[in-house]
């Protein structure tokens, strides 16, 4: 499933268009970066690492457009197609991580060299993502214990990294170390990536799942029935305040309040060394009608005033641990994710 999420065709991008699941397993061919930037937006890729990877091929596959062999003018040109990509999600720092990376691999070349450099560079940065998720998740699968029941948000899976996924990455590799698993899944409002995307992902891996609505977290933790959560993250500052799925910050509440235990999981391309907090993240507002509106139908009355961060800050004195591939991070997080940022 990895490798379905984004692939590379030689000549066109193909993405597993995730705002059709699970009724759909469909596919698009892209071969206009613009086209790219927009599925972005639109969410037809989503997931932190995932929006990081796409937009890394969309400026390679921008760059293969530039039809000029002046280098002053492809230079031009390439930052228009690079600022289309910054414009699409501004919270997940593996976009900007990316573009830092791909910018990096182009300056001081000739235009021939410099295209083949970018589509190269994005090929690398999808191979690096793939290795950081499936070695973290190995890391992560020593937290666990057999009969666990897992909490996660959101969806931290092969579809939102393109790669082994995160949170879900340590479900699979705790699985594959022989524990039982439960997985309580949020539904995740406004967008439902939980119900679609996690029930459909852990399904596929024969892992047990819950499907609960967000509000009955509360409820179950108190009851005893959850052992951990586990969360992805979109943007990790110095100090390990983290940005999440809008809610993230309620269940941690939560599971400090029922003292059980709040892990984060996450490669390094999403923690952000130049943030020394949380509060400088910058939250993207969507679309209120994704809030007054279910599948195109309207849920409240006309002119409706609805409000739609997309992801909420946790301050770091809530998460148990940051589980990246270089490492698990505990409590001094401002030293230790000095050494992790990835160049
Ligand atoms: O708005 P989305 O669906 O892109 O948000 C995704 C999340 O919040 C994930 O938890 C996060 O990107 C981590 S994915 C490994």
């Amino acid at each position: 499933m990895a490798n379905e999420t984004i692939e590379w065709l030689g000549n066109r991008l193909r993405i597993l268009d995730q705002t059709r699941l699970p009724q759909e397993t469909s596919f698009i061919d892209l071969t206009d970066y613009r086209d790219l930037a927009l599925a972005i937006k639109q969410m037809k890729v989503r997931g932190a690492p995932a929006i990081g990877i796409a937009a890394a091929y969309g400026i390679a596959l921008g760059a293969q457009s530039i039809r000029t062999s002046d280098k002053e003018e492809f230079f031009v040109r390439l930052e228009q197609i690079i600022q289309a990509f910054a414009e699409t999600r501004p919270t997940a720092v593996n976009l900007f991580w990316a573009i830092s990376r791909m910018r990096q691999a182009a300056t001081g070349r000739n235009v021939p060299q410099a295209t083949k450099a970018l589509l190269s560079e994005a090929k690398r940065i999808h191979q690096e993502e793939i290795a950081a998720t499936r070695q973290l998740s190995l890391l992560g699968a020593d937290l666990i214990k057999d009969g666990f029941r897992i909490l996660t948000h959101c969806n931290a899976g092969s579809l939102a990294t393109a790669g082994y996924g995160t949170a879900l990455g340590i479900i699979k590799a705790a699985k594959g170390q022989g524990k039982n698993i439960i997985v309580f899944a949020t539904e995740t409002r406004p967008l439902l990536q939980g119900a679609r995307l996690t029930v459909w992902e852990l399904r596929q891996e024969d892992i047990p799942v819950t499907l609960i609505t967000d509000s009955m977290a509360g409820y179950f933790m108190n009851r005893k029935e959850i052992d951990c959560v586990i969360v992805g993250a979109d943007r990790i500052a110095a100090n390990g305040d983290v940005a999440n799925k809008i809610g993230t910050y309620t269940l941690a509440v939560l599971a400090k309040e029922n003292c059980i235990p709040f892990y984060v999981a996450a490669p390094t391309s999403t923690i952000d060394v130049s943030l020394p907090s949380g509060t400088a993240i910058p939250i993207e507002e969507r679309d209120s009608r994704e809030v007054t509106h279910f599948q195109g139908f309207s849920i409240a009355m006309e002119d409706t005033k609805a409000a739609n961060p997309a992801f909420d800050v946790t301050p770091h004195n809530y998460v148990s641990a940051i589980i990246t591939e270089r490492g698990i991070i505990r409590k001094e997080y401002q030293e230790e994710t000095a050494g992790l940022g990835r160049s």
